[in-house]
């Protein structure tokens, strides 16, 4: 009998697993098969040291790399049962999938698996068209399917006031030399397997920006190619802020973006105020909420895009040994 997971079945759900978001496009995850279960674990040596001290970002993209893998895993036929953090004494890894029963994927679980592909950060400015109330609703829903909650900005004075958050935030992160040169050191101006190509970046920032989009390089904007000056902005958070808290909200995170991109809108994360403790703590207070903010984002219907590059599956596996 089929008691686990086999080398063929990683390799096909990996294909998906790092098509994750990850800061600075770092891919901070590595792939494991063990006596049959998939493990996902941290790559410390992929962290960034002064953007990421706490491993915050390390996390929620290894969170959501294994919704990913969940998601490719089900659409096979081999959905899993997930333990997150299993083993106390390995703290970087974060999951180990094992073999549920089998069964036919649902039509959710279809259309989010086609969309992993397609998702990418749109950084360039919205269409000025709402978000219609019903697709609103399903990215709230995305939130709490994996126990995180998602709070939408409405209006002018919220999102205004987050922007000013934001902009705090990222002014404090802008005056260390040491974020500055990681941020310019993984910026891509040539092709490359991994970081922030010099393309995917948005127009330079311009001082009636009301998000400070993170300076990845971009080009000058032509005059009234303005970000669209109503936002919707959305604050996902998690019940605590514990490693396994981090995890949970990476996969919330991807489900989310999956959603969007299912539903035809663009996204942009935004993490500076999650980055800086004083502006997440004053983000935290002015929703009014329980728990703890873990990401920001930008949604809306933009011009189209592509997905940016990933290293080789080959990269992240690691495979048992073939005895001999
Ligand atoms: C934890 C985390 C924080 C991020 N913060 C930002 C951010 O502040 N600004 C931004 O433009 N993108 C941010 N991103 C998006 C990454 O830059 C992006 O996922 C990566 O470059 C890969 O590109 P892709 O999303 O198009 O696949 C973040 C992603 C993660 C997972």
């Amino acid at each position: 009998m089929d008691i686990g997971y086999t080398e063929a079945q990683l390799r096909v759900a990996a294909v998906a697993a790092v098509r994750a978001p990850s800061l600075h496009n770092t891919q901070p995850w590595r792939l494991r098969l063990r006596d049959g279960g998939i493990e996902v674990l941290a790559d410390r040596s992929r962290r960034l040291p002064a953007t990421d001290p706490s491993g915050w970002g390390v996390r929620v993209a290894c969170g959501a790399a294994l919704f990913n893998l969940r998601i490719a895993l089900a659409v096979a036929g081999t959905p899993a049962r997930v333990r997150l953090r299993p083993d106390p004494a390995e703290p970087d890894l974060l999951a180990r999938l094992v073999p549920d029963l089998p069964r036919r994927p649902t039509p959710a679980e279809q259309s989010l698996c086609a969309a992993i592909p397609r998702r990418f950060s749109n950084r360039l400015p919205f269409w000025p068209d709402p978000v219609p109330a019903d697709v609103r609703w399903r990215l709230g829903e995305a939130a709490q399917a994996e126990q995180c909650w998602l709070e939408l900005l409405i209006g002018v004075s919220a999102v205004s006031a987050f922007g000013e958050i934001a902009r705090s935030a990222h002014r404090v992160l802008e005056r260390d030399p040491a974020y500055r040169a990681e941020t310019e050191r993984w910026l891509r101006r040539e092709p490359a397997p991994d970081g922030v190509p010099a393309w995917a970046a948005g127009p330079q920032r311009e001082p009636q920006d009301v998000l400070p989009a993170r300076g990845f390089g971009g080009r000058d904007r032509a005059p009234g190619r303005d970000f669209e000056p109503e936002p919707l902005v959305g604050v996902l958070g998690s019940a605590g802020n514990t490693a396994v808290d981090q995890v949970i909200a990476g996969q919330a995170l991807q489900r989310l973006l999956l959603v969007a991109t299912d539903a035809g809108l663009g996204v942009s994360m935004l993490s500076q105020p999650i980055e800086v403790p004083t502006a997440r703590e004053q983000l935290r207070l002015s929703l009014g909420r329980f728990g703890t903010p873990q990401m920001v984002l930008r949604i809306g219907y933009g011009q189209p895009g592509r997905p940016t590059a990933r290293r080789d599956v080959d990269e992240v596996l690691d495979l048992p040994a073939v005895s001999t």
